[in-house]
């Protein structure tokens, strides 16, 4: 019997555990906990090592080449089964990461204005086109504007709780602008005469959202004040502008109406022939000759200078020209109702 601590036997059964360990580690990162295992401070052949100052003198040469050699065949081992892992894993990710430049791309929407807003510009244009301008005003508005200078009086309904959106604190005199025609008093108060302008843009009221209401809408004013214009020169642009929206066999219709700021008034109807539950007139807009008092207060002379203004209602005008049954469908921002206009969404 030898008292020699380490036998042939441990060394072998050492090495071979580590050997089948690393061959079982499926990744660098197994194979490197395998090696923490089988070759590490605490391992089978680490603790077998720590015995060699107990081995006998004579036994000392024999027994340490024995051990050296069962740490080069595990040492060897493990960077063998890590060059194969590693290049098995560089292998499996270029495939996953293959591009397939031939593949079709998916679809992807490069996005589009909304059809309110194309049809705003769409209706602007063909004023600019008869060589009006485009006239902007605050949404925010000032009563004045809004109100007064159009000669609403102060308890006129329109302005009561029920219709207009007051900014906090009332005594402020702001509110959300109820209609395009504030625009018409900042036109003639910022311009030279004559005058003719378009102003498209977003205005507010406390209405039910409906099939034909919604309480944040658009419209388009047209003020134009020069010498000698009549009711003939607006009839005669507001059935141009019916039939570059409409088409050609559009047909308008002025019924007498009141506006605190035109006078004569009227209210502008649209024919709509395939409206649902038959053809129709329909209401599209307020119109009529700009009143002198309004001029006045604009500092313009009635007696030298007159003129027409109108505002339509842009969600309106969309909902004539494509027999749209709902408006509650162009304000709530589904990307369907928007695909139907064409363009990629
Ligand atoms: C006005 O707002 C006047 N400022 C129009 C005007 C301008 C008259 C210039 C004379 C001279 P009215 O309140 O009728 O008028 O509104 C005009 C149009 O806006 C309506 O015919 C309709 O097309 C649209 N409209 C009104 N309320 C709504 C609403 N809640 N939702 C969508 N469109 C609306
Ligand atoms: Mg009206």
């Amino acid at each position: 019997m030898s008292d020699n601590p380490i036998s042939q036997e441990a060394a072998d059964a050492a090495v071979a555990a580590a050997l089948a360990a690393f061959a079982a580690a499926g990744s660098v990162a197994e194979l490197k906990a395998a090696r923490t295992e089988h070759a590490g401070d605490a391992s089978a052949i680490a603790r077998l090592n720590a015995l060699m100052r107990a081995v006998p003198k004579d036994e000392k040469a024999a027994t340490g080449k024995l051990m050296g050699q069962a740490r080069g065949r595990i040492e060897g081992a493990c960077r063998e089964r890590e060059a194969e892992l590693v290049e098995q894993e560089a292998a499996e990710r270029l495939v996953a990461e293959t591009v397939d430049v031939t593949a079709a791309p998916a679809r992807r929407g490069a996005g589009t204005r909304h059809p309110l807003a194309q049809l705003q510009e769409e209706a602007a244009d063909i004023f600019v086109g008869m060589g009006w301008e485009v006239a902007e005003g605050p949404e925010i508005e000032h009563e004045w504007f809004n109100f007064d200078a159009l000669g609403f009086d102060p308890d006129h309904p329109a302005r009561a709780m029920q219709d207009t959106f007051f900014v906090h604190p009332a005594d402020r005199h702001l509110i959300l602008r109820t209609h395009t025609s504030p625009v018409q008093i900042r036109a003639l108060l910022d311009r030279e005469l004559p005058v003719y302008v378009v102003a498209p843009g977003r205005v507010y009221r406390t209405d039910e959202l409906d099939a034909t209401h919604t309480p944040v809408f658009q419209q388009i004013e047209g003020l134009a004040i020069d010498r000698g214009l009549t009711m003939a020169h607006l009839r005669g642009t507001l059935e141009h502008f019916a039939r570059q929206m409409f088409g050609e066999e559009a047909k308008i219709r002025l019924r007498p109406n009141f506006f605190p700021f035109t006078e004569p008034s009227a209210e502008m109807d649209v024919w709509q022939p395939n409206a649902k539950g038959g053809a129709r007139w329909v209401e599209w807009g307020g119109c009529g000759m700009v009143d002198p008092r309004v001029l006045l207060a604009a500092g313009i002379d009635p007696a030298e200078h007159q003129g027409f203004a109108f505002g339509m209602g842009i969600e309106r005008t969309l909902q004539f020209r494509h027999d749209l049954g709902d408006m509650r469908d162009m304000v709530e921002g589904d990307v369907r109702f928007n695909r139907q206009f064409g363009g990629l969404v």
